[in-house]
């Protein structure tokens, strides 16, 4: 799928910016603080209806204006228009093809990878950090999927607040096993998920791993619930196995919890872990190898969403070609010209090739217009 035409209105920086883009590579350039970084957010917006950069939506507007829209022509099997308005008046709109929608449909219509100097936090950050980078894919390519996820959040919100109630009134204790039931059934249907798709993408990312590091390493990717956070083994666990190491777990730390005034156990508490010749790259791996184990993650998801939505998704790339060596660089380029649309954002046309440069459309970015 590729994105034809997108159309920026009060945007950020963006006043009124329509730009018709290239189906393979597109290069934006420009200075810092010019808008590089917001161009991908709108187009980010469109495909998982809400920005990665803030919480805060009406941010999204351009200072001193009510509302923004942005608006692309989507070039799929079909023709798709997709639209988002966020103004500070109404609550939020999201359209496909003109009429009205809710996030479930809105979101996996524009698929999108994006990779920023932030990725690395995939490696390097939080398990919440990876869990996050992991659920936006899947969100993409299964509505089900976002919907559970949604309804679990909800459980452990209310879970937890009746755990903290219950520290004051003892008598609300005996209430908790009534939101166990749901906790234990839609969390191990996302950890059983979780665990599908990572051994998916582990496959793509050992293939692109083997041919970035010219077969000299080899890439793990595993998935560790919380239960078996104290075990090396890393093992794919069927749905009755999760749901009964779930139980008993739950049944194990009542007291801790209940003590604590939180919830100890589910997939909010899991993990991806990253071994580079059996050695966790988080703790052991150079700068260099945890960069090559991100870039073959992300071109994994790119081949993941391919598979589950028959396309090959959007590709941003912001300002990544920094962080790259030259033959990363060129690895990257090579792949994504031949597979997907490209749009990516640098300071400094030089970081690509005379070839590169020739095939791709390059537009200039100055203070919020694009040139
Ligand atoms: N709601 C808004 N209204 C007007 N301007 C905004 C708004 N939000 C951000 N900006 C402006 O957008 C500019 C930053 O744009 P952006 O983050 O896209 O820069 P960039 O080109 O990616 O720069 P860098 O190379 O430093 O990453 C800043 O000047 C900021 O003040
Ligand atoms: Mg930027």
């Amino acid at each position: 799928m590729h994105i034809k035409t997108l159309h920026l209105r009060d945007f950020r920086n963006y006043s009124d910016q329509s730009l018709e883009l290239n189906p393979g590579l597109n290069i934006f350039v420009g200075d810092n603080a010019q808008g590089k970084t917001n161009l991908l957010e709108a187009i980010y917006v469109l495909s998982l209806s809400k920005s990665y950069r803030t919480g805060r939506e009406t941010e999204l507007i351009k200072h001193g204006a009510n509302q923004t829209i942005i608006h692309a022509q989507v070039q799929k099997m079909a023709r798709l228009d997709l639209a988002v308005q966020v103004s500070l008046a109404t609550s939020k709109k999201l359209l496909v093809n003109q009429k009205s929608t809710n996030a479930n449909s809105f979101v996996g219509q524009l698929n999108t990878v994006l990779f920023t100097p932030d990725s690395l936090q995939l490696v390097k950050g939080s398990p919440g950090d990876r869990r996050r980078f992991l659920d936006i894919q899947i969100c993409q390519i299964d509505a089900v999927y976002r919907t559970t996820l949604l309804k679990y959040q909800r459980v452990v919100r209310q879970r937890n607040s009746l755990l903290k109630e219950a520290q004051m009134q003892r008598s609300l204790v005996k209430q908790v096993p009534v939101w166990d039931t749901q906790l234990v059934a839609l969390g191990s249907e996302l950890i059983w998920r979780r665990q599908e798709i990572l051994s998916i993408l582990e496959e793509f990312a050992q293939r692109a791993h083997e041919t970035i590091s010219h077969e000299l390493e080899n890439l793990q990717v595993a998935y560790a619930p919380f239960f078996a956070a104290n075990t090396q083994e890393h093992k794919q666990y069927t749905l009755a196995e999760i749901e009964q190491f779930f139980w008993s777990e739950l049944k194990d730390r009542r007291e801790e919890e209940l003590r604590r005034g939180y919830t100890l156990v589910g997939p909010q508490r899991d993990d991806i872990i990253f071994l580079i010749n059996g050695l966790d790259l988080k703790t052991f791996g150079s700068q260099g190898q945890q960069r090559t184990a991100v870039l073959a993650y992300i071109l994994a998801e790119l081949e993941l969403m391919s598979r589950e939505a028959g396309e090959y998704p959007v590709v941003l790339l912001d300002d990544v070609m920094s962080e790259l060596d030259q033959t990363r660089r060129s690895f990257l380029l090579s792949i994504l010209n031949r597979k997907a649309q490209t749009i990516v954002t640098t300071t400094n046309l030089a970081s690509f090739d005379e070839k590169t440069r020739q095939e791709a459309r390059v537009f200039r970015i100055e203070s919020g217009r694009i040139l």
